[in-house]
């Protein structure tokens, strides 16, 4: 075992990927995860997304986006959106953390959201906001993190898998 690897990827690095990112984020949503998909989602439906979603933006440069892997296999991901308004300089939105279930709870969220944060501060940003579905093992994590909860708005999005709506919590860190 090597451990996990981390990197900023741009077009070439992800289109080399984009299989595996796909697989990944169906893996994702089909154990669960709130994460604006809901079932059935396939690979491909998973690579649509890396491919319409956020190839363009890491072409226009609004998009940070780090991928993690152990002995060549996509295991994580995070992205920061650095497309903030003129009057929001300072601030930058994490999105898109995932973990494939094959290798979770090894610290790679972790590790991810301790990179992405270095990402922002390289980029002057002070202020960091998310978004999280409210009861996810998310929210831990992001707590202990020193994420501070500013409010929960009920019924924000469909639940991947059932017919209900479910909530969804907003939280901000100044670094
Ligand atoms: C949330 C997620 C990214 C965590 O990934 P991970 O690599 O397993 O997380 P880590 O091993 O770094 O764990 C970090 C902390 O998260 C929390 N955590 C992670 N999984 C948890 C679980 N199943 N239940 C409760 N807390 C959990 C814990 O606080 C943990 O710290 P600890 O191990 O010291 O107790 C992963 O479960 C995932 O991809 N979920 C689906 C996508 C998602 O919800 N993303 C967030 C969108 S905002």
């Amino acid at each position: 075992m090597t451990g996990f690897s981390i990197a900023r990827y741009d077009r070439r690095a992800l289109e080399a990927v984009l299989p595996a990112m796909g697989e990944m984020m169906r893996a994702c949503v089909h154990a669960g995860a709130s994460i604006g998909y809901i079932l059935p989602f396939s690979a491909e439906d998973g690579v649509s997304f890396w491919e319409s979603k956020v190839l363009p933006r890491l072409d226009a440069g609004g998009l940070v986006l780090l991928v993690a892997r152990e002995n060549g296999r996509v295991a994580g991901t995070v992205q920061l959106d650095r497309d903030t308004p003129p009057n929001q300089p300072h601030r930058a939105e994490v999105r898109k953390l995932m973990v494939d279930p094959a290798f979770r709870r090894r610290g790679l969220a972790r590790r991810l959201m301790a990179e992405i944060e270095e990402e922002a501060r390289g980029l002057g940003r002070s202020l960091l906001t998310l978004d999280t579905r409210t009861g996810d093992a998310a929210e831990p994590l992001y707590l202990s993190l020193g994420y501070a909860v500013s409010g929960i708005i009920p019924g924000y999005c469909l639940d991947p898998a059932e017919p209900k709506f479910d909530s969804t919590t907003i939280m901000y860190k100044r670094l």
